[in-house]
């Protein structure tokens, strides 16, 4: 826990940056304790460098990437806050090889997610690799075994865990035990389209895995959390009904879904449902969760333009307090990108790298993640429901997904 003396506010420098460095006290920057290198400096790449700077715990000492305007923009990220440049490399393999880096940032489009990682396993070095960490399930069971078999911290970027309103959600269902047994959980996710990326990639289910693994993994690694288990049946029902149906890049058409509804039985016996709409002028998030002694919600939503709000609400009956909130977090963090969530994660990385172990999310989540949106996928296009154990690798063993339990908001180191 950080006391308020110690907050990062102070250290922002800004109306202080005309202090000599004896002068600083509370504006003294932190010296850092660790340094990654960044692969792949797109959107995501450029919400890793912000974050690693804003917390302090690391510096960025090189970044890759082969669309110079991302690397351009991701060197603006740097001039903004007045710190040193890092290395440009000229390849995967020179940032693998860069002895100044103990951990790499893997933020590069879903389809080459297994083969980036295959080359930096070889580095020796910490790996974070973003989400989804494959477009198949036979994919990321490689990545699982990958990760299993290094030597150092890997985590996954399943960062919605620490939004505001999930970590409460979290705190009420695992650390408070506010609604008792959970049993059902319904998740809805209504937005605007994907965004342009770069090369279109995120248009075109062969890059993403599908819209239900590329952004939803996030939804279904909450939802199997508070399952308390794994994807056993997965039915669901989608289709492109209103976004880029007019959309070409390369003479291919786009073929990603924008609307969907999946129902998933857990081997707990929970009962999940998840609603996707992506033609929505603006974004709400909400996750009801029902258990045997109360009901808890939680949303977040913005519409275009205007600011994000942040509802928790808990019904206890006779069991307790019945209360309303509106958990947030520091302006300054919740605006680094993802509502705070990629800051806090990178609190965790850092503290993961101190302690030399992943506190997660790990194989487990990152693997079931991608199995509950493949498997939905899977039962659109067969129009019935999906065993999961029928789409699952035939040398499928579970030992691969060690888990390292449960990654909710970390204190500020
Ligand atoms: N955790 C989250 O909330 C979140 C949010 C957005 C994106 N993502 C994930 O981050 C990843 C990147 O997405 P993005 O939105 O930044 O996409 P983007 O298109 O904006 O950026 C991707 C970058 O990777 C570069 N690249 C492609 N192949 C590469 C390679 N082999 N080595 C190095 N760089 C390479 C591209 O040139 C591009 O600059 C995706 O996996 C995406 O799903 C996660």
């Amino acid at each position: 826990m950080k006391t308020v003396v110690d907050s990062r506010l102070f250290r922002r420098g800004g109306a202080l940056r005309y202090l000599k460095d004896e002068d600083r006290f509370l504006s003294a920057r932190e010296e850092p304790e660790f340094s990654y290198g960044v692969i792949g400096c797109g959107i995501m790449g450029q919400e890793h460098i912000h974050n690693t700077l804003l917390l302090g715990k690391a510096r960025v000492a090189g970044v890759y990437d082969p669309a110079p305007e991302s690397v351009r923009h991701a060197m603006r990220v740097f001039e903004r806050r007045g710190d040193e440049a890092p290395t440009v490399y000229a390849s995967l393999a020179e940032a693998c090889n860069d002895p100044a880096t103990d951990a790499l940032i893997v933020a590069t489009p879903n389809y080459t997610h297994l083969d980036v990682l295959r080359e930096v396993v070889g580095s020796g070095k910490a790996i974070f690799l973003e989400k989804p960490i494959a477009t198949t399930v036979a994919d990321a069971y490689e990545v699982c075994r990958l990760a299993n078999a290094h030597e150092h911290v890997v985590r996954f970027g399943l960062q919605y865990r620490y939004k505001a309103i999930y970590a409460e959600a979290i705190d009420e269902v695992f650390r408070r035990g506010s609604i008792g047994q959970v049993h059902n959980l319904t998740m809805a996710e209504h937005r605007f389209p994907f965004l342009d990326k770069v090369g279109q990639w995120n248009k075109f289910n062969a890059k993403t895995g599908g819209a239900l693994v590329e952004k939803c993994c996030h939804y279904f690694d909450l939802m199997n959390l508070f399952s308390g288990g794994q994807p056993k049946r997965v039915f669901a029902l989608g289709n492109q009904a209103v976004n880029f149906t007019n959309f070409s890049y390369g003479n291919q058409r786009a073929d990603g879904l924008d609307h969907a509804n999946v129902t998933i039985e857990y081997t707990t016996g929970v009962i999940g449902g998840f609603s996707l709409c992506m033609f929505a002028p603006g974004t709400r998030e909400e996750l009801t969760i029902c258990g045997d002694a109360g009901r808890l919600h939680v949303s977040e939503q913005a519409m275009v333009g205007e600011e994000n709000v942040n509802h928790v609400e808990v019904w206890s009956g006779e069991n307790g307090t019945s209360r309303t909130s509106a958990p947030t977090y520091p302006s300054y963090i919740a605006s680094a990108g993802h509502h705070g969530s990629t800051f806090f994660e990178h609190v965790d990385l850092a503290g993961d790298l101190a302690a030399g172990q992943n506190s997660g999310p790990g194989p487990a989540a990152g693997f079931w993640s991608v199995v509950a949106g493949a498997a939905a996928q899977a039962s659109i296009e067969r129009g019935e429901a999906v065993d999961v154990a029928e789409i699952l690798p035939d040398d499928f063993d579970p030992v691969q997904l060690v888990e390292p339990g449960i990654a909710a908001a970390g204190d500020l180191g």
